[in-house]
């Protein structure tokens, strides 16, 4: 946090400052993920110009179990103008016998690019507001992460979409973006890292419906009895945890069958800024609990987890 920072002062300045930058009849449009940043610009960018503004939430059928309805829920709690692009059948048409990581990123950033701007033509939006913070732009010079993989933020958008772009929150740092989310009672203030393709790139190889359905419902598992465990005390919140879906399956057994399923990677890291990353140590009683829920719960499909007891570098947090 660089010095002194008052919220509410924040947030009246931005407000008017939204105001002067989009007079009516200008309309803005924001793509919004449900992350802490877009909530934030959306819900001051809505109390600025009520519904002069409309807030895109994509789902392209690779979020997490729930998240779309969340982020309806949340959107529709701030009172803010939004609209659900229920895009899931273009992104897996577009996904299908696909295996490269790099190329499924280009393709999701491009697919969610032509949805989005749908929208903003039928909305006639002559503004973009974009949730970008200071170290969005501080750090995009450095080239370190894109050289390793292509980074595809929701933030970015195209530059010849013929809109002005808005960025409130341009000079706040991310503690200073959340304390001013609790002062606006916006809830997204504690979600872990996601990344911008989202379940695609924890699915290896082909992404179909199905293997996405199933690295759902395992990340949705991780998240659950590790925050349980935390909730307990009995282990200290990783900075990020999932599960990945690998492509090749193993042998088993069910009852007194030889069963052939797939492998669930659980990942948990600790890291400061996702640059370096140590592998968490989990609790034995931990990992037993979330192997048994998955395989339980996923019987017919998944035989064996395993743990990634590796650390960034020489391995990168997300496994494509
Ligand atoms: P890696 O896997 O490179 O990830 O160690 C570092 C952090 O970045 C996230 N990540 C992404 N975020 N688009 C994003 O917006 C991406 O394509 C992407 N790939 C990885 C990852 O979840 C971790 O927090």
């Amino acid at each position: 946090m660089s010095g002194f920072f008052d919220e509410q002062e924040f947030i009246d300045e931005a407000i008017a400052s939204i105001k002067e930058q989009i007079p009516a009849p200008g309309k803005a449009i924001i793509a919004c993920s449900g992350g802490v940043d877009s909530m934030v610009t959306a819900t001051l960018a809505s109390k600025a110009i009520g519904d002069r503004l409309l807030a895109v939430y994509v789902d392209s059928g690779l979020m997490r179990k729930g998240e779309t309805e969340e982020v309806e829920a949340m959107m529709k709690h701030m009172g803010i103008n939004y609209a659900v692009a229920r895009a899931a059948d273009e992104y897996f048409g577009a996904l299908k016998g696909v295996t490269d990581p790099e190329q499924k990123r280009k393709i999701i950033g491009e697919k969610f690019i032509r949805v989005f701007e749908r929208y903003a033509k039928n909305f006639g939006a002559t503004h973009l507001l974009q949730g970008t913070i200071a170290p969005d732009w501080i750090e995009s010079g450095d080239g370190v992460r894109d050289t390793i993989k292509s980074h595809h933020n929701v933030g970015g958008l195209p530059k010849d979409m013929n809109m002005s772009l808005v960025e409130p929150l341009r000079d706040l740092y991310k503690d200073e973006v959340r304390a001013v989310a609790r002062k606006l009672g916006v809830e997204a203030s504690e979600r872990q890292p996601f990344p911008g393709p989202a379940l695609a790139i924890r699915c290896l190889g082909e992404v179909t419906p199905e293997k996405v359905e199933i690295v759902r419902n395992a990340c949705f598992i991780v998240e659950d009895e590790i925050m349980k465990s935390v909730g307990s005390g009995e282990a200290v919140r990783p900075w990020q945890y999932f599960a990945v879906l690998l492509p090749t399956r193993s042998v088993g057994v069910q009852g007194d069958r030889r069963a052939y399923g797939y492998t669930v990677a659980v990942r948990a890291v600790d890291s400061v800024d996702g640059m370096t990353a140590n592998f968490s140590s989990l609790p034995i009683a931990l990992l037993r609990r979330i192997s048994s829920r998955i395989t339980d719960e996923m019987k017919s499909q998944v035989n064996r987890v395993v743990y990634d007891i590796t650390s960034k570098p020489p391995a990168t947090i997300e496994w494509e």
